[in-house]
């Protein structure tokens, strides 16, 4: 019921465009990325999102809020009912929540920054910067693996051997159709360390236990506070989790490329832009 997605990190990759707006909020087509995110989890039937935030990403709050003059002067024009319909919609989506990390010091750190949030019970973190397309919500995948198999679950592809020592690379053992054991993993291996090319891919799902461990868990890679080293602590301790590899389609917000993909596919889907915009790309691509 319950899911955090984390939104405070530098956004160092796809600067300078993340120096005054939060690479959260970086556009797909017509949305920022973090809208994809939040309405993933609320289709997948999250009830409480917590959006962790830092200094100046105050406009994600702003997003996510009513604006009563726009709203205003869009419902009082018939012309603008669509408009009028989307920009409520981003402030009704459902119960949405923030905090800020005040330092930041990793996606370990900031998930700790929800503690109280989460209490008691299993939770979804959604990295604020992957943004997932799918018709069945990557949570949603990660919510039935829980139920069905009763541990923490991991959202995984295989990556290519050239890039896995960026990501995070994993133990991993057959289970049942699209699902593994995963008993181990490491954040950006050495290729010597390397384990598996399945890595982590912004989504998963976590029982409380994590806490324990992320209250003594070291900066790692890169100086800061890994959730990877929490979780492969996790894993290892806690009879394992659940990686499932999952449908969608995963953009990384973090990576200028993945950014210009996101956009060029999404809108080829758009329904008011996509037939446009395909005949636009087809004549184009005969430039080239
Ligand atoms: P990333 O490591 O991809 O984001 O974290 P980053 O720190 O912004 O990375 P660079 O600078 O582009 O390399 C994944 C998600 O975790 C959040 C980020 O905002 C991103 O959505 N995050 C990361 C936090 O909330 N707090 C942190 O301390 C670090």
């Amino acid at each position: 019921k319950k899911a955090i997605i984390p939104a405070a990190g530098l956004g160092t990759r796809v600067l300078p465009a993340s120096k005054a707006v939060p690479k959260e909020m970086l556009n797909i087509v017509d949305k920022p990325a973090i809208q994809y995110i939040v309405e993933e989890a609320f289709a997948a039937g999250i009830e409480d999102v917590l959006i962790i935030t830092n200094r100046g990403k105050g406009v994600i709050e702003d997003h996510f809020d009513h604006a009563v003059e726009l709203e205003h002067k869009l419902s009082g024009d018939p012309n603008k009912a669509d408009l009028y319909r989307d920009v409520l919609q981003c402030s009704q989506m459902g119960n949405i929540y923030f905090i800020r990390q005040k330092e930041t010091k990793g996606l370990g750190h900031a998930v700790l920054c929800a503690k109280n949030f989460v209490g008691n019970e299993p939770f979804a973190v959604l990295y604020g910067d992957d943004v997932i397309i799918s018709d069945d919500p990557v949570t949603g995948q990660l919510c039935r693996a829980y139920e069905k198999y009763g541990k923490g679950a991991v959202g995984v592809k295989e990556v290519p051997t050239a890039d896995i020592t960026k990501y995070c690379s994993l133990a991993v053992a057959p289970l049942e159709g699209n699902c593994f054991t995963c008993t181990d993993m490491i954040e950006k291996p050495r290729p010597e360390q390397v384990m598996s090319n399945y890595s982590i891919l912004g989504r998963v799902l976590l029982t409380p236990e994590i806490y324990d461990i992320l209250a003594h868990t070291k900066p790692g890679a890169g100086g800061e506070i890994q959730l990877t080293d929490a979780m492969a602590e996790y894993a290892r301790n806690c009879g394992g989790m659940t990686a499932v590899e999952f449908t969608g389609t995963h953009y990384d917000m973090g990576n200028k490329l993945r950014v210009v993909e996101a956009q060029v596919e999404l809108a080829l889907q758009h329904p008011e832009i996509g037939e446009a915009f395909r005949a636009y790309l087809k004549e184009f691509c005969k430039t080239l």
